[in-house]
């Protein structure tokens, strides 16, 4: 280095905890950007087929990232249909125009037998199940219904998204949709205490301190291998209005 020559240091880069998804490439790896990756900083490319449990405890953004999900699979052209099962009072049935879905627990009984028929089919064009509140369907016929799907799912390369409050995983017994996510070892864990990776998904992931324990921020676990994420946004946020990402559009035309 010449005599008087000012060295710039190089700004230090963090893991942002506000990433807006539409600041970040639509693929990398050839896999859809849902995030950053803590370690690297670089765009998180996710292959979204299969199954996948998204869990946190209550605030930590949950609902956000399923918005996050379905807006990076259908960008990317990975997950062009897109069928919605949870609460009718959900921010998400406003956040695009879904290809199906059902809000009571007969009906998402019926479309997911339903669903599952189809998607057998090997020219089933590549579909996103998004089931919200899950825990409200660990139980009963609705919850073999959804676990048959979930398997169709991981077996011929469809999405399945289970969202879910982290205690509402504790105690469901009859379940049978929960051990195949579980089993899966797929997920994304917001905010997790240390024992969440075991008890949820048989993997050990550390617990996020609580200086570092932002809204989508958090571990995605794919079988053994644990990665620290930032979940990006699906839009500018705002307070009164978390899913303000698609107002104006009518709500989802639910199928029978
Ligand atoms: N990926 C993210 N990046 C930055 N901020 C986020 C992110 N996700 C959520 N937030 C912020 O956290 C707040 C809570 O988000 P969200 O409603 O998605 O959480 P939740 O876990 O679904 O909450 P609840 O337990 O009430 O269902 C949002 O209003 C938003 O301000
Ligand atoms: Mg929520």
């Amino acid at each position: 280095m010449a005599r008087g020559e000012v060295v710039r240091a190089e700004p230090v880069r963090i893991l942002e905890p506000q990433i807006p998804l539409g600041e970040l490439p639509v693929q990398w790896g050839g896999l859809p950007v849902v995030g950053v990756d803590g370690a690297t900083l670089d765009p998180l490319g996710l292959d979204l087929r299969g199954t996948l449990l998204l869990a946190g405890p209550p605030g930590s953004g949950r609902t956000t990232s399923l918005a996050t999900l379905v807006l990076a699979g259908r960008r990317s052209g990975a997950f062009p249909r897109t069928v919605y099962f949870g609460p009718g009072t959900s921010p998400l049935l406003r956040l695009h125009q879904w290809s199906d879905g059902a809000t009571d627990v007969d009906g998402i009984t019926q479309a997911a037998r339903r669903m599952a028929d189809h998607l057998r089919m090997p020219d089933a064009a590549p579909t996103m199940v998004v089931v919200e509140s899950v825990g409200d369907y660990l139980d009963g016929e609705v919850d073999q219904a959804l676990s048959d799907l979930a398997k169709i799912c991981a077996s011929v390369g469809h999405s399945f998204v289970a969202e879910g409050e982290v205690s509402t995983f504790t105690g469901n017994y009859g379940t049978t949709l929960f051990p195949v996510l579980k089993n899966a070892r797929r997920g994304i864990l917001l905010q997790p205490d240390v024992a969440d990776g075991d008890t949820l998904l048989r993997t050990t992931a550390p617990g996020v301190p609580r200086a570092e324990a932002r809204p989508g921020r958090g571990y995605l676990v794919r079988s053994t291998s644990v990665r620290l994420i930032q979940v990006a946004l699906p839009e500018i946020v705002q307070e009164s209005d978390p899913l303000n990402v698609a107002v104006g559009l009518d709500p989802i035309g639910v199928g029978p």
